[in-house]
């Protein structure tokens, strides 16, 4: 969603004659340049064995060494298993996998796996063929587990991440007169914060009284969990749901989840978490953690595709109170019961008594054929290759933002407080600055006054991309 909406194609970019004309003289004096520089950078020479006796730990900023690091790369093999857009004839650089993740190969068979079961079975395709998808669910929810860190019984693949967000908070925010308050990050991701206000006015109170909002220190920007700990001890007797994201959109930072949930659970809330941007990006133990819910969606950095299905956590200790409020459907109703089509709805102990409505099938499918590969890859060694990739890409801004500072990084520098994106505030003509990049081939992602995203994943971006990208933005810093 957001890749179209912030992201002019190259068309809207070259047609717009306002913008043409104000960038005109960036696009003119880097012309002649950038072709010479595409047509080496993206030449895709046999990479050669470089410093191999040299340990990673002190990059270097050059093309040769970022291609070395490519060809220690275990998981190199992956990328040519995604489509991928090209650009002027090359395959672009799409830093984009925190927006919506590239198409895996596998997807298209898997779905039309399920194209063919409608075809041959009709209706009946739920309970006829090799592969009844009545039970498809059940091959999706262990590929998760590791993902999530959750138990099989925690997890319900299901609708949108928005509307999950609202189911879940129909259970977990049951408001009293004294005990009311969500307590959240300032500038949540805004669907979120409209999710917030209106629940909070469904159960009849004021958002500017019951919407607390933890802000960074004056002059930062990244809220430390101190002070979430902090504002929640100062609202412990009136809080009834403490709900932050797993890692903010904006900044990139992963909040410590572990410590926010015990610092709501010592208030008497529940604990919420909003994880699209941490599913499949940072390590997760929400079972571990004592998580109550959390909800993500898989077209990030699940690459499950546009408007993907969804998917939901619901801590073991919940989901096994079926007494706990929820709205119902049928999907949700005991599978034993489901199909006797009486008034009696029967929760079953697990995540999967949330559900409500008809398997979406053709979508299921295309999040498990990306499931496949995570699993294939191993999501250990995912995170270990995004740690590095996100390490030289530091390593590359720095190198690049000096002697005179053209931007800010504000994604926390310590890797542990971070995932794979990385936010940059550019002091000068920042919108113009982003617009030159889409000629170059490389997508990224902006977000009002002036921050660039962008997010080298480990499934299909590499390193050499990354020199690419920093040497570029280099260039288009200068000629600002
Ligand atoms: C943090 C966050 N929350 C919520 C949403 C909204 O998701 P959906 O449109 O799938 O409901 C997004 C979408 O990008 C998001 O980034």
């Amino acid at each position: 969603m957001a890749l179209y909406q912030t992201t002019p194609t190259y068309f809207e970019f070259a047609g717009n004659a306002v913008r043409r004309f104000l960038y005109s003289f960036i696009t003119w004096a880097l012309a002649a340049h950038s072709t010479v520089i595409n047509f080496y950078l993206l030449s895709f020479k046999r990479p050669r064995t470089y410093r191999q006796k040299k340990q990673i730990m002190q990059h270097e900023f050059s093309l040769e060494y970022a291609r070395s690091l490519d060809s220690n790369d275990a998981l190199r093999k992956y990328r040519e298993q995604f489509y991928a857009p090209y650009f002027q004839n090359r395959r672009a650089i799409y830093f984009l996998g925190n927006s919506l993740g590239l198409q895996p190969k596998n997807a298209q068979q898997e779905v039309m796996a399920i194209m063919e079961g409608w075809a041959n079975f009709g209706v009946e395709g739920f309970f006829l063929g090799d592969d009844p998808w009545i039970n498809y669910h059940k091959k999706i929810t262990p590929l998760l587990c590791d993902i999530i860190g959750a138990k099989n019984e925690e997890i319900v693949t299901m609708n949108h991440l928005t509307v999950n967000l609202h189911l879940l908070m129909v259970s977990f925010y049951q408001p009293t007169p004294t005990r009311y308050k969500i307590i959240c990050e300032a500038k949540a991701f805004p669907s979120d914060q409209y999710a917030f206000q209106s629940q909070v006015k469904l159960h009849g109170f004021n958002p500017a009284d019951a919407i607390i909002e933890v802000y960074p220190k004056e002059g930062t920007d990244l809220i430390t969990t101190e002070d979430i700990e902090a504002v929640i001890d100062l609202h412990k007797d009136s809080v009834a749901l403490v709900l932050f994201s797993g890692v903010n959109y904006y900044t990139g930072q992963a909040f410590d989840i572990k410590a926010i949930t015990e610092a709501a659970h010592k208030a008497g809330a529940y604990a919420g978490f909003d994880l699209a941007h941490a599913a499949g990006n940072i390590k997760l133990q929400l079972h571990d953690w004592q998580v109550d819910f959390a909800c993500w969606c898989n077209y990030k950095y699940l690459n499950s595709g546009p408007g993907a299905i969804a998917g939901c956590f619901i801590h073991e200790r919940n989901a096994s109170n079926t007494e706990l409020p929820r709205l119902q459907g049928w999907w949700g109703n005991d599978i034993a019961n489901r199909f006797k089509m009486s008034d009696t709805f029967t929760a079953t102990p697990t995540a999967e008594s949330w559900a409500m409505s008809t398997s979406p099938m053709m979508l299921l499918a295309a999040h498990k054929a990306s499931l496949d590969m995570f699993a294939a890859a191993g999501f250990d060694i995912l995170l270990h290759k995004a740690k590095a990739l996100s390490d030289y890409l530091f390593f590359a801004l720095n190198h690049i933002n000096q002697p005179a500072a053209k931007f800010r990084i504000i994604t926390p520098a310590n890797p542990d407080e971070r995932g794979c994106q990385v936010s940059l505030s550019v002091h000068k003509n920042a919108k113009a600055v982003f617009d030159t990049l889409l000629p170059f081939g490389i997508f990224a992602d902006w977000r009002e006054p002036n921050v660039i995203r962008i997010a080298p994943v480990p499934l299909y971006n590499s390193f050499e991309e990354i020199y690419i990208f920093a040497e570029v933005l280099q260039q288009i810093l200068n000629a600002a």
